[in-house]
C-alpha cells in the first residue's frame, strides 16, 4: 500500500467514523478517484468524500458482506455495484440478487444484510448515505435485538484483510492536478 495517491481504507469502524468527520473539514470540493486495492480475504471500507449531510465510501469484499441484519436508524443509504455481484436479504428472509450497475437504497431504519455472490472476483460497491456521523444518533448501526451491532465486531463475522499484492480495482483511474 505505497501508493498514497488515493485514499487508504478505514481499517476500524472507529476509523471510519473519525475518516468520514475528517473528511467535513472542507470547504472546497473533492475529487476522488473510485480506486482501491483488491482483496484474497477480508473486507476494507474507504472514506471518499464527506460532508456533515453526506458521505461517500468505497467498499471492497473478497467474500462475505454485512453479514447480520441490522439497520442504521438516522441513515439513509445507496449501495451500487461497481463490480461483481451481491444477494441482498431483508428481515423476513426476502433475498434480491443484483448484478454490477444495479444499486439498491436502503431507507433509515431498514433491517437488511448482503453478502458477496461473485467468486471470482471481489464485490466492489460505492456506499452512499445521509446524513453523515455528526448527525445520527451515537448508535446508529443497531442488530434486530435493538442493541449495536458494530460492523468490525466478532458478531458481524470479521476476518482480517489480505490485500491482493499490486492488483486494483479502478486502476486506470487519475485524479489530476
Ligand atoms: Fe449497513
Amino acid at each position: 500500500m505505497d501508493d498514497t495517491s488515493f485514499p487508504q481504507p478505514s481499517i476500524t469502524a472507529k476509523a471510519i467514523t473519525e475518516d468520514q468527520i475528517a473528511a467535513t473539514n472542507t470547504k472546497d470540493p473533492t475529487i476522488f478517484s473510485l480506486k482501491a486495492q483488491l482483496l484474497d480475504q477480508g473486507r476494507t471500507d474507504t472514506v471518499l468524500a464527506a460532508t456533515e449531510d453526506l458521505s461517500v465510501r468505497l467498499k471492497i469484499y473478497a467474500s462475505g458482506g454485512e453479514n447480520e441484519l441490522h439497520a442504521h436508524v438516522d441513515e439513509d443509504h445507496v449501495f451500487v455495484l461497481l463490480q461483481g455481484s451481491a444477494r441482498f436479504y431483508g428481515p423476513d428472509s426476502e433475498t434480491v440478487d443484483l448484478n454490477a450497475c444495479q444499486g439498491i437504497l436502503m431507507p433509515k431504519g431498514m433491517f437488511y444484510r448482503f453478502h458477496a455472490t461473485s467468486e471470482n472476483e471481489c464485490l466492489v460497491l460505492l456506499r452512499i448515505g445521509t446524513p453523515n456521523f455528526q448527525k445520527q444518533a451515537k448508535d446508529d448501526r443497531l442488530g434486530m435485538n435493538g442493541e449495536p451491532l458494530i460492523s468490525d465486531s466478532k458478531e458481524n463475522r470479521t476476518q482480517s484483510v489480505i490485500f491482493k499484492d499490486g492488483v486494483f480495482f479502478g486502476d486506470s483511474a487519475e485524479v489530476g492536478t
